[in-house]
């Protein structure tokens, strides 16, 4: 079995990216054959400053490693760096209504959040993410819940290009993780924790230090019920209970048992201790990557390398399906 997945290289990434997506790509690395890809075409409708965006790139690639993907054993790779991807992403917009495009809940709340500054990349962004995932025919495609109808639409695109075209891509199959899918923002508990948000405050980084870390989670937005308990109602006291979960593998029943007649202050001193002991070894791992910039550039070449042989023959069939000389 194969799997694709990818991560754009924006900002910091956060606690909610490991766990919602980063942790399975090193799961499954274990049974199968990956594509793990630095979405940098798709960071460009946000990091638009050059210098931050090449440092982020380098960034991610040292998080991948340091988190314990194996370079070898997976394609890690850049998206720019096969620039077939885009010329996939055009062929599939002509295959695809710009009412379907219009319907998709990520770029609305985007759109929505930049008033009328809506690049026309934010738009166009399924179709070349449907391009990243067809382009290397995965199997599966995990990934945190909020990208599930960018995947649904994948399929949709591949079923329709089978149909009209004949047989060319692969269905891949959607993979969602239950706890963890979702961690939301500290600041807010009803959104997800988010590397773009306004607030340095909503999200735990890997990067950061032990004290940023306590000092964030003991700041936490909760509730003023007052009981510790895995609530529908208390979202607060939840996602530290569900980080607490994912920081140490112990049920979220048996945590909120132990807190039984304890407070909020007791919670959170706990969790954050947790949460500091599960990302110390990720950040040193990053931070010593770091270092050595060179190495970095050259496991990323190399993958992106044994990418492009691929999606260079998988283009030459596509244009022959579609009509086009190659
Ligand atoms: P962000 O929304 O923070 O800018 P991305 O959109 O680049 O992050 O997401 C990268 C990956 O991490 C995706 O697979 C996404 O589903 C996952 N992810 C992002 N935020 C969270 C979160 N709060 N909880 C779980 N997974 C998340
Ligand atoms: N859209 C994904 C996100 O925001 C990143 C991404 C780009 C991706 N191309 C992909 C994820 C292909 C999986 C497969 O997180």
């Amino acid at each position: 079995m194969r799997f694709l997945s990818g991560i754009r290289p924006t900002n910091l990434l956060h606690i909610g990216n490991y766990f919602g997506a980063m942790r399975q790509f090193v799961e499954f690395q274990k049974e199968h054959d990956g594509f793990v890809m630095i979405a940098d075409l798709h960071a460009l409708d946000t990091e638009t400053d050059a210098t931050r965006l090449h440092q982020n790139i380098l960034t991610l690639t040292a998080t991948y490693l340091a988190v314990g993907l194996d370079a070898q054993k997976n394609i890690l790779f850049l998206q720019s760096s096969v620039p077939e991807h885009t010329e996939l992403a055009h062929i599939f917009s002509a295959l695809v209504r710009m009412s379907e495009l219009e319907r998709m809940t990520q770029y609305k709340d985007k759109a929505k959040a930049r008033n009328e500054n809506v690049p026309v990349a934010l738009f166009t962004y399924p179709l070349l993410m449907a391009a990243d995932i067809l382009m290397y025919e995965p199997d599966i495609v995990p990934v945190g819940d909020d990208q599930t109808q960018h995947v649904e639409m994948t399929r949709d695109i591949a079923e329709r290009f089978n149909r009209h075209y004949g047989e060319t891509f692969r269905v891949p199959k959607l993979h969602l993780t239950k706890v963890g899918a979702r961690v939301m923002g500290l600041d807010d508990p009803t959104k997800k924790m988010s590397k773009s948000a306004a607030s340095a405050k909503n999200y735990i980084a890997l990067t950061d230090d032990n004290n940023t870390i306590r000092k964030k989670i003991m700041s936490a937005v909760t509730d003023s019920n007052g009981i510790v308990a895995y609530a529908d109602d208390q979202p607060g006291i939840r996602n530290l209970i569900d980080m607490m979960h994912l920081a140490t593998g112990t049920t979220v029943e048996k945590i909120a048992a132990s807190y039984d007649g304890k407070g909020y202050g007791d919670l959170k001193r706990d969790v954050a201790e947790a949460v500091v002991a599960f990302v110390e070894p990720l950040r040193t791992g990053i931070v010593d990557r770091l270092k050595d910039k060179t190495t970095l550039a050259e496991t990323i070449k190399e993958g992106s390398n044994r990418a492009r042989a691929l999606a260079t023959k998988k283009m030459e069939s596509v244009r022959k399906a579609v009509g086009i000389f190659a």
